[in-house]
């Protein structure tokens, strides 16, 4: 029988200079759309899709991190007296159980490939995930729930995909498509940050994969790739040439780049409109904001 997934990787080492002042003193992880940080979209969704293990990849300046997901007795305490018990139940969703949750730190910032490669002994012999927080997915059943569904089918690896306009495509990895059955392709090549020339397609990885161990020891052969990084993508490239079981997995759902600002900006809208508590108030103001722009115009 194939080997549950109960492992996952979050790779939140990155300094997060395109969101400087903001993190110069914050990790860009906790960050948050509307009252929630991007680190607990990408939590839940893992423990949606069943993961138990949760290994954070952190560097120096990430203790607001370890601090998020530990019980805050003071604050706690203060809630019980006042009877709050909403936020406490809000709270509650945020610790983890001890040994639940693993930090370890990538010393040298020499790209993806190496931030999961750092946590290889954790990972042992077993499948994986790997979730980049920055990728926020809107969607009914959770991104990695859905690919879980279907990697119990092929097993192997598999990527989270989806088409971005051609312009963009240099900026994510990018698939090459063997067979396309749909939702799912099965891959012949997968390709960093090409120049547009190169590009194999326009179907770009997002930010969710499902790893075999083989992975971690292509990985150790650091080969360096697109940006002098030590890439995810290249070490998945070469086990399509060694085992040929890579696909690719058309999620259901909206994704939100909250690595960059107007991705981060879109999605604050998006989840502030999705919230009964603020919906009413907050459409009016973009309401009268985007009647206010026509009527200028
Ligand atoms: C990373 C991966 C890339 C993927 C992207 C998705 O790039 O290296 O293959 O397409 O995430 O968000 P980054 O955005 O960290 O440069």
């Amino acid at each position: 029988m194939r080997n549950k997934v109960i492992k996952a990787i979050f790779p939140v080492a990155g300094l997060g200079t395109r969101f400087l002042p903001a993190t110069k003193s914050i990790p860009k992880e906790i960050m948050s759309l509307v009252d929630k940080p991007l680190i607990q979209y990408a939590i839940d969704e893992a423990r949606a899709a069943g993961i138990k293990e949760f290994i954070f990849v952190t560097s120096r300046g990430k203790g607001a991190l370890e601090d998020y997901f530990d019980s805050a007795p003071q604050l706690e305490a203060t809630l019980r007296r006042k009877g709050n018990t909403e936020l406490l139940q809000t709270l509650k969703q945020t610790t983890m159980e001890s040994g639940e949750i693993a930090y370890l730190r990538q010393r040298d910032a020499l790209g993806l490939g190496h931030a999961v490669w750092c946590a290889r002994r954790l990972i042992a012999n077993e499948p994986f995930a790997v979730i980049l927080p920055d990728d926020v997915i809107a969607a009914e059943k959770p991104c990695l729930q859905q690919m879980i569904e279907a990697y119990a089918e092929t097993g192997g690896n598999m990527v989270a995909a989806m088409e971005v306009p051609q312009s963009d495509a240099c900026k994510y990895g990018l698939l090459d498509v063997k067979e396309d059955l749909g939702r799912l392709v099965s891959v012949k090549g997968m390709v960093e940050k090409p120049d547009p020339k190169d590009a194999p397609s326009n179907l770009a990885v997002i930010g969710r994969y499902i790893l075999t161990p083989n992975i971690l020891r292509n990985l150790n052969k650091k080969m360096v790739g697109a940006g002098g990084e030590i890439q995810l993508t290249d070490a998945i490239a070469t086990e399509i040439e060694a085992s040929d079981n890579v696909y690719g997995y058309r999620f259901e759902g909206t994704r939100f780049d909250c690595g960059s600002k107007g991705g981060f900006l879109k999605a604050t809208v998006a989840f502030g409109l999705e919230r009964e508590d603020l919906r009413d108030e907050f459409s009016e103001y973009l309401h009268d904001l985007v009647g206010a722009g026509k009527a200028a115009q």
